[in-house]
């Protein structure tokens, strides 16, 4: 088909939208032969900064490119979108609390999920990139009462993607080789990467390894405080490799997992694997026709479930915190 599909990016100025907004014009979501608009959300101190991002993308005559709209009131931006990625987010800043946080993300993600309830298109997918992901998902969820809740998710796969690198680099796998990696529960430092049901060559991971104390005292450690790593290292938080693991997430999403493969998207919890009903929880997911589902019937040893339960417990928190403010 050669009607454009729109995908509306917000934070479109920031670190991970440099990276995103070329790699979706350059056809990596979609293929080459999928015209994309994009319509792209700034706050308005920003729109300058924005204009010359644009100026960049036209200058690299893009064909899949079909146009691009930028502003800074989400009832246009949003308008007959398909897909909305929405990454811009408030940063926690000097002196600010917790609640701080949550309560100006609130605000954000009250908004936004609002206006996409109001003028996205009928098909719309949703995905979360900007922190804290799950809880801003969970909020917009809330504000969009009449959109399915499937269509939202928040991005666990950067985490994925991360421990997929790390169980190639200790197996000497080639990533292409490795399968149904699973993260659990939150993408925050109490996140589950769980190599119990992954697959190197077709051999189970945590077998393949045998070394429980490399797993609890390395992997897991490792990929949970990745993010921090990154900042240490580079000086600002990863942001190229956010940007591939949204165009990961979203491209599976649309286009489908394959065969005897999974990927890890943080949806509604529909209770499955005992975890509370609601919340926006990081599960092993296959998807089919722009629809996901969870992964059933994983056997789970009480090392797995007292993690999945902790970062459960971490939602909670965050969920009762935020009904608490009054943004659910
Ligand atoms: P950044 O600070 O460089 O860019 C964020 C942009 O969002 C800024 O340009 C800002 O003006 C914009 N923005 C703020 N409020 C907005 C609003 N209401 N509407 C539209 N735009 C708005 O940050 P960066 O590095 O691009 O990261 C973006 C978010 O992604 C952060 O929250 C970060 O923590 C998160 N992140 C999530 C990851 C994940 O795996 N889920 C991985 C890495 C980052």
């Amino acid at each position: 088909s050669t009607t454009p599909v729109k995908v509306a990016v917000t934070g479109a100025a920031g670190q991970i939208g440099y990276s995103l907004l070329f790699r979706i014009a350059n056809g990596d979501l979609l293929g080459p032969d999928v015209p994309v608009q994009l319509q792209l959300l700034e706050i308005t101190p920003a729109l300058k900064a924005l204009e010359g991002v644009v100026m960049e993308l036209d200058d690299c005559a893009f064909p899949t490119l079909a146009g691009v709209e930028i502003g800074d009131d989400p009832t246009k931006i949003f308008d007959g979108a398909n897909l909305a990625l929405l990454v811009g987010a408030r940063p926690r800043g000097p002196g600010m609390e917790r609640g701080d946080l949550l309560e100006a993300n609130g605000a954000i993600f009250t908004a936004q999920g609002k206006a996409l309830n109001e003028v996205a298109a009928d098909d719309v997918r949703i995905g979360v990139t900007g922190n804290p992901a799950n809880t801003n998902a969970l909020i917009a969820m809330h504000n969009a009462p009449d959109i399915p809740q499937s269509r939202f998710s928040a991005l666990t796969r950067l985490d994925h993607n991360r421990a997929i690198s790390q169980l190639a680099a200790k197996t000497g796998a080639t990533v292409r080789e490795i399968k149904k990696m699973t993260i659990w529960g939150n993408h925050s430092a109490t996140q589950y990467p769980d190599l119990f049901h992954a697959e190197v060559g077709g051999k189970n991971a945590a077998e393949l390894v045998n070394d429980q104390a490399w797993l609890e005292n390395d992997f897991i450690p490792t990929v949970a405080k990745r993010g921090a790593a990154i900042i240490d290292a580079r000086g600002s938080s990863s942001a190229a490799s956010a940007a591939s693991a949204t165009i990961d997430a979203a491209r599976d999403w649309l286009k489908g997992t394959p065969e005897g493969d999974w990927v890890s998207m943080a949806v509604v919890s529909d209770g499955s694997y005992d975890i509370p009903e609601g919340l926006i929880y990081s599960y092993p997911v296959t998807t089919s026709g722009g629809d996901w589902e969870i992964v059933q019937g994983l056997e789970i040893d009480d090392f797995s479930r007292a993690k999945m339960d902790a970062t459960a417990a971490e939602l909670v928190e965050e969920r009762d915190a935020v009904k608490g403010l009054g943004l659910i």
